[in-house]
């Protein structure tokens, strides 16, 4: 039996403009009106955040953003600060392997991203995952554990309960490749759970949610979510369609 409440959060990357996701947001609050169990966040481009925000006031839909600024204002142009985010969203995604990949983030950056979502009050989906050159040479458990172990460090056991871990594989991402239900579970179980209970302590650590991402679709997501220690998806281009969401949320039921 599964204690962690699931979670499926749509990554919808640099797609919809604030009048489609106004549109994409209307198709799905009445097919997800009824979902309770399991925790739905949208995570639309910083541009879509204040009309979605209008759009889900009163359902039980979050909202995410997809990056922030770790400063908290200032002559940073072109950045978003966490606590304007804070006015709009719950939650926002850090450290995702195409931030890390196009847009030089760092384990370092994405810590300082972490300590400054925490700071104000937002509730970080933070993205570890490894290439698929380190994937082939073996070196998964030691990319992961040590994207963890950095991207989580100086955080205190009551921030670490507020942290969603998404380990999303490189190789699987964009590419309909989804990593096997098992081998997901073996990076969440043998990986990703023992540094966190080690981090934190055994009762933080077994209580974190850890997602999957990378090519998850309606027709993968029950077998990947059934998985003991996958506690729900970030979901990327399936996020974008009522049908295929609302699909995959259901999946998680
Ligand atoms: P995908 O993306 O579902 O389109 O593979 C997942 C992600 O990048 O979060």
């Amino acid at each position: 039996m599964k204690t962690r409440k699931p979670m499926v959060a749509g990554n919808w990357k640099m797609n919809k403009t604030p009048t489609e996701a106004r549109d994409l947001i209307r198709g799905l609050l009445p097919e997800l009106k009824d979902v309770e169990a399991v925790d739905v966040v949208v995570c639309p481009p910083f541009v879509c955040l204040g009309v979605a925000s209008v759009e889900l006031a009163g359902s039980k839909i979050a909202l995410g953003a997809q990056n922030l600024h770790w400063q908290a204002s200032g002559a940073y142009t072109g950045e978003i600060s966490a606590g304007m985010l804070k006015e709009l969203c719950q939650y926002v995604i850090i450290g995702h392997s195409e931030r890390r990949a196009m847009f030089g983030e760092t384990d370092e950056s994405v810590n300082k991203k972490v300590l400054a979502a925490l700071a104000a009050g937002l509730k970080p989906i933070v993205c570890v995952g490894e290439t698929f050159d380190e994937n082939q040479a073996g070196k998964t458990a030691e990319v992961v554990g040590r994207m963890v172990w950095e991207g989580l460090k100086n955080l205190d056991a009551e921030q670490a309960a507020l942290i969603v871990v998404a380990y999303e594989p490189v190789w699987a991402i964009g590419t309909g490749l989804a990593a096997t239900p098992e081998g997901a579970n073996s990076v969440h179980k043998d990986v990703i759970r023992p540094i966190l209970r080690e981090m934190f302590g055994a009762e933080v650590g077994d209580g974190m949610r850890i997602l999957y991402g990378g090519s998850v679709t309606a027709a993968n997501a029950a077998e990947l979510f059934a998985q003991s220690d996958i506690d729900g998806g970030l979901i990327g281009g399936a996020s974008l369609k009522v049908e295929s969401f609302t699909a995959i949320v259901k999946a998680a039921l």
